[in-house]
């Protein structure tokens, strides 16, 4: 086995940016603002904000702290910390991280071809069918696949240059271009004349909508937002120095992504009631797919300076995909370097091979093999709902049980107190081990329990 030493992240600020980024992705842009509008706005946002408290910064504590340190990636890393029995949680959270890159690379090659798109003016007639568009650009054979084939190319290519030069690097200058890019479209969406009515049913609590589902999606959008069990925060964390807090990285990624989210909303939601007032039509509040690839380029169409938006969104769209998708190919890369001992080189080729697999049948399931079907769903929504649902999940309460109950307490104090040397006050760190050990787990339990019953 290779030694603990690896290349790190060299700066606190890298690590940040490379955290937010793998944070940020499509579940802020088309996910968050649809399931705040839907769940009672700001009532939403503060049962999210407790949920994160209680569960999803916990979790993600756990895994970074797990990562730094075994200073490997998750399938090792039982090992390395002396219980090789529990060696099956890799193999979950790697399964996960394999199924995300199936259907988030293709996802992220229809953000290449709408970004090229947009900068060809094509987004122009608010007339347009983009409905049909839409749905002839993903079933065809070929066209979304050399885009998912590119998108994931550019991730290698990244990948090369290795954790500094590459990942580092490339955050450090996509992360804050995203939030800039976010920041101004929101700004032109809340200009809009009818856009208060947006910001109004975004931001104003009501919690007449909440409901048990709306703790579950709370919950369940922590743990994907922040991307806990796909071991991309565990192999973060072991290429992070020793002197960088944990909590405090924790709370601040999860912190801004919130922030990032909250903005995302403010540029979408204000802007579809904007324009549907202005059409005199009802707004209509789709998420996902439909919501960034259909609605908006209608709702864009209508905008003054809406070429301009166009571009900037989808120019953000695909900016916050590389970042999240880079952080997940990282995970397989290194768990490929770490079992096989070859060159980072050639385990981005590998991994690039690995991660074409799924994404060529969720591609090809929007098209030609959509009658094949498994458990009703195609293979595209198949590993979007094992990875969210039951990989993701499964890794994660797993790494909690890990850590507070199989490894001492010592050791997880002394890990996120860099061995005594942070400044973080004891009973914080109590607090936290308390959360890992009992709260997160319980939480945890309960959504994938609300899950499989309902
Ligand atoms: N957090 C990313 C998003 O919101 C997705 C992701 C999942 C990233 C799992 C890393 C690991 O889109």
């Amino acid at each position: 086995m290779k030694p603990f030493s690896r290349e790190l992240f060299g700066s606190r600020f890298g690590v940040l940016m490379a955290l937010a980024g793998s944070a940020i992705g499509l579940g802020n842009l088309w996910r968050f603002p649809y399931l705040t509008a839907q769940n009672g706005g700001a009532a939403f946002i503060l049962i999210y904000i407790v949920l994160l408290l209680l569960v999803s910064i916990p979790t993600m504590i756990t895994e970074y702290l797990i990562g730094r340190r075994s200073r490997t990636s998750i399938i090792l890393t039982p090992n390395r910390l002396g219980h090789p029995k529990m060696k099956f949680i890799g193999i979950f959270a790697i399964i996960s991280a394999i199924c995300i890159m199936g259907f988030y690379n293709v996802v992220g090659g229809w953000t290449i071809k709408y970004l090229t798109s947009s900068i060809m003016l094509q987004f122009g007639s608010d007339t347009a069918d983009y409905a049909g568009q839409f749905s002839e650009y993903i079933s065809s054979p070929y066209m979304p696949l050399i885009h998912t084939f590119i998108f994931t190319g550019l991730i290698a290519f990244i990948s090369f240059k290795g954790v500094k030069k590459g990942i580092e690097k490339a955050s450090k200058i996509i992360t804050p271009t995203l939030f800039i890019a976010t920041v101004l479209i929101a700004i032109r969406a809340i200009t809009l004349p009818g856009a208060y009515e947006g910001l109004k049913y975004l931001l104003v609590p009501d919690f007449s909508k909440v409901s048990i589902d709306t703790i579950q999606n709370a919950l369940g959008q922590g743990f994907f937002t922040l991307g806990l069990g796909a071991g991309t925060i565990l192999i973060y964390g072991s290429y992070t120095k020793s002197d960088e807090n944990i909590t405090n990285s924790s709370i601040s990624t999860a912190a801004l992504d919130l922030f990032f989210a909250i903005v995302a909303g403010i540029a979408i939601i204000p802007a579809i009631f904007a324009i549907s007032y202005a059409n005199g039509s009802t707004p209509t509040l789709d998420a996902g797919p439909q919501l960034v690839f259909v609605t908006l380029p209608s709702v864009f169409a209508s905008m003054p300076f809406g070429d301009i938006v166009a571009i900037l969104f989808f120019f953000s769209l695909a900016l916050a995909a590389l970042t999240s998708a880079m952080s997940i190919f990282e995970s397989i890369t290194a768990f490929i370097i770490d079992v096989t001992e070859k060159s980072r080189d050639k385990a981005v080729y590998i991994c690039y091979l690995i991660c074409l697999i799924p994404a060529t049948f969720c591609s090809l399931s929007q098209g030609v093999m959509s009658d094949v079907r498994i458990l009703g769903l195609n293979i595209f929504d198949l590993l979007d709902m094992l990875s969210a649902n039951v990989f993701m999940t499964l890794a994660s309460l797993f790494l909690l049980i890990f850590a507070g109950w199989i490894l001492k307490k010592e050791d997880i104090i002394d890990e996120l107190s860099n061995h005594g040397k942070a400044t973080t006050p004891m009973w914080i760190l109590s607090t936290v081990y308390i959360l890992i050990k009992y709260v997160a787990p319980l939480g945890v339990t309960a959504i994938f329990t609300y899950w499989l019953l309902f």
